[in-house]
């Protein structure tokens, strides 16, 4: 397929056109007088049958337009009034773009002789002035997707575009000023199957305004001001937003119909109940978070439960649910995913086999959970917990060994401790036979699928031996636990595993676990700390990244170096107190290698001939060759030059003092 590239432009361009026509041949440039007033210089983009005169300050179309154009982008110019004369006499558009221009003004029966024109967009504009003249536009016999946004129309205005479309199936609506859907707003728009009302300001819908639509799937009335539906009774819509309303109260029909509803998003209003689902209902996507939910009543009578058996995404975060009872999840055997943080849930249970089989993610972070129960080999494909930002102290010590799918932990932000191992624990209750009390730790050994941990910010003290042993961990945050004492086993048995380890801000002075056996190691976070020495690795060290910034090094081995350049690519090294002439070995890692030391603008030395620390990419090896002594014999070098000068002067000025007193005499 040969593309023509087609050119229209004004008269003056004639020369230049045609030498690109000699230099191109496939591109064919069309060159006709244009009638817009010559300061307006117009090339439209011809494409095949489409042609492109966007943001060229026209106001009108190309007269010279390629005869069977079928699409028009005159969006961003200056057209104020739409005529026939406007689009250059033709009519075998089949999509028409007029998107921000000034139009206030339509020919009637413009769009009548039309009958190719499916895509129609009249979106910023200012419709609003052509619907004060309360002329209607005529038929517009095939569109099938209208777009009025922004153009200041306000309530029933919207009448004199719509009366006569029978084709249409996608009317957007949005950022206009309509307050009321009245009963026949859409009385001529019956096959209409997405309409967007998105912000506006719309408080009234009158009873059966979209009853006549059967074909209607989507509708979209978020940003409005809508406080209560009470009567919800669209079987054949499947996507319904009222995002950012004010709802207070959503109700369906209590009728025995089913209803297509897949997704209904109710965020951001004043709901204090859940809704009243409709009880035939395919619902998979459910949005209510950011309403005023204080509690879920499950009402006990069966007949008048709603089942949400498709029910697959669930959000009530940032709520003030205070708890959810275990019942409310009984009939959603699809979910999948499950949002209820920043609410003020105490206690959070699962204990019913076959509850909630199929949910993945759990995210209750951000509330004041205090207890968490699970029962053994419950919630069978939970593989994310979100647990982070509440008062977690004791847990049941077993309670994450029994989600058996669990990969994904996020308890950041509380108050847990660490038990030993299993191995560990059993001796001590051999020892100790009072042994009845829960040991006021979680465990982690042997949650087989773990395989990212966060702990930072919980107040950890100690880290016990074989804390993590049989998992698979892969990421292990223990950041922010200032003071936190690992045991030198403490991260035994994730030798082949560990890939990510974050220690950042704990305080610590010295290691005393051998980093050097985590041989999968590959990014090592111990920003802000006070250590003062690094770990030994060995040459086998895989670690690509690696934190130091904000310790009290003074020297790095250059061993140590050595054995990390082989595999380190980016290196944080800044707000250390390194000695500049002791730390040669570093400096060739990081002028020589190929490691990225993206902190290098703070990455300073102290040397005792400067006041300041000194920037490392400033240090040169001359400025450490044996400096001390030599400055020393260089200044008693210079004294002596001086003192031999000034003998020489005297003796000078002797001899000729005593020729003067010679000659005296003569
Ligand atoms: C637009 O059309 C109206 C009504 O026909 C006319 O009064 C007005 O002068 C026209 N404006 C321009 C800019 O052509
Ligand atoms: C529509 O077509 C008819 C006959 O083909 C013609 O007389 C009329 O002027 C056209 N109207 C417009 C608005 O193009
Ligand atoms: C409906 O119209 C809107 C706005 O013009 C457009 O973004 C969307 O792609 C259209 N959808 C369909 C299915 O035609
Ligand atoms: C509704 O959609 C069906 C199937 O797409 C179609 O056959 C029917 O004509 C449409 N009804 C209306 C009123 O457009
Ligand atoms: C509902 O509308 C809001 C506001 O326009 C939007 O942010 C949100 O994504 C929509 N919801 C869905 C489920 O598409
Ligand atoms: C929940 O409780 C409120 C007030 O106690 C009541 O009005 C509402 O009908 C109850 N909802 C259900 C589903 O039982
Ligand atoms: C709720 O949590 C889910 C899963 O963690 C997430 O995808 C969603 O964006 C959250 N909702 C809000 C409102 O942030
Ligand atoms: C959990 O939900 C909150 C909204 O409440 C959201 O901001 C957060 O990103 C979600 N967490 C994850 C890990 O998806
Ligand atoms: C790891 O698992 C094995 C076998 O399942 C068990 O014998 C061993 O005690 C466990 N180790 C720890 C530290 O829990
Ligand atoms: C950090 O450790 C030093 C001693 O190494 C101690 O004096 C200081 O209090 C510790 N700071 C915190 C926040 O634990």
């Amino acid at each position: 397929m040969i593309r023509r590239y087609c050119h229209i432009s004004h008269q003056l361009k004639v020369s230049t056109m045609a030498a690109f026509q000699l230099l191109f041949p496939l591109l064919v440039s069309c060159v006709v007088a244009s009638a817009s007033p010559p300061r307006h210089l117009t090339s439209c983009q011809v494409v095949q049958m489409d042609a492109f005169c966007s943001d060229l300050s026209l106001r009108s179309a190309p007269p010279n337009l390629p005869h069977g154009v079928q699409m028009l982008d005159l969006s961003r110019n200056q057209v104020h009034n739409l005529t026939q004369e406007t689009l250059a006499y033709h009519t075998g558009f089949h999509h028409l773009n007029l998107h921000s221009n000034k139009i206030h003004f339509i020919q009637p029966g413009l769009f009548k002789n039309m009958t190719d024109l499916r895509v129609l967009d009249l979106s910023r504009n200012q419709l609003n002035v052509f619907a004060l003249s309360k002329i209607n536009i005529g038929p517009l016999t095939a569109v099938e997707s209208l777009d009025l946004s922004s153009n200041g129309l306000y309530t029933g205005m919207s009448d004199y575009f719509l009366a006569d479309s029978p084709s249409l199936a996608n009317l957007s609506l949005s950022s206009n000023s309509i307050t009321k859907i009245a009963q026949d707003t859409f009385s001529g728009t019956w096959s209409l199957k997405k309409i967007s009302l998105h912000n506006n300001v719309i408080l009234e819908i009158e009873d059966g305004a979209f009853d006549s639509l059967h074909n209607l799937t989507e509708l979209d009335l978020s940003k409005n001001s809508i406080t209560c539906i009470t009567d919800f009774n669209l079987y054949n819509l499947k996507v319904l937003n009222l995002s950012k309303n004010s709802m207070e109260l959503f109700q369906s029909v209590g009728s025995a119909q089913s209803y297509q509803l897949l997704s209904l998003d109710l965020s951001e209003n004043k709901m204090p109940y859940f809704p009243f689902l409709p009880r035939q209902n395919v619902l998979e996507y459910l949005d209510v978070s950011r309403n005023h939910l204080r509690s879920i009543n499950v009402s006990a009578s069966s007949e008048r439960r709603t089942f949400l058996n498709h029910l697959r995404y669930l959000d009530m975060s940032y709520n003030q649910l205070k708890s959810i009872p275990e019942s409310f999840f009984c009939f959603m055997g699809s979910l999948e995913v499950l949002n209820v943080s920043n609410n003020c849930i105490g206690s959070f249970s699962i204990t019913n086999e076959g509850l909630l089989p199929k949910v993945k993610i759990i995210n209750l972070s951000y509330n004041s959970l205090q207890s968490l129960t699970f029962t053994e080999n419950i919630l069978q494909s939970l593989e994310k917990l979100f647990l982070q930002g509440n008062d977690l102290t004791t847990l049941d010590h077993q309670v994450f060994q029994r989600l058996p799918s669990i990969r994904y932990l996020q308890l950041q932000q509380n108050n847990l401790k660490i038990c030993a191992s299993e191995q560990k624990q059993q001796e001590a209750a051999l020892t100790d036979q009072n042994h009845q009390h829960p040991p006021g730790c979680v465990s982690f050994s042997s949650v087989h699928s773990l395989r990212f941990l966060y702990l930072s910010e919980n107040n950890l003290q100690t880290l016990p031996a074989n804390a993590f042993a049989n998992t698979s961990l892969k990421l292990l945050d223990l950041s922010l636990n200032p003071g936190l004492d690992m045991d030198k086993d403490s991260l035994s048995g994730l030798e082949h595993s560990l890939v990510h380890l974050l220690l950042r801000e704990n305080n610590i002075s010295r290691l005393n676990t051998d980093l050097s056996l985590l041989k999968s190691l590959k990014n090592v976070d111990l920003s802000t700390n006070q250590l003062t020495s690094l770990p030994m690795w060995d040459k086998e060290s895989s670690i690509e990244s690696l934190n130091l910034q904000n310790n009290n090094l003074v020297t790095v081995e250059y061993s140590t170096m050595l054995a990390l350049e082989r595999s380190l690519k980016t290196l944080y090294m800044g707000s250390n107190p390194l000695n500049c002439c002791s730390n040669l070995g570093f400096l060739h890692v990081v002028q020589r290698s190929a490691v990225v030391v993206p902190d290098i603008e703070t990455v300073t030395c102290v040397h005792e001939d400067f006041s300041q620390p000194v920037n490392i990419e400033k240090l040169t090896e001359g400025m450490c060759q044996g400096s001390g002594t030599p400055m020393y014999i260089s200044i008693i070098l210079v004294l002596v030059a001086v003192m031999i000068m000034f003998g020489l002067l005297f003796k000078y000025c002797l001899l000729r003092k005593r020729k003067r007193i010679r000659s005296f005499r003569a």
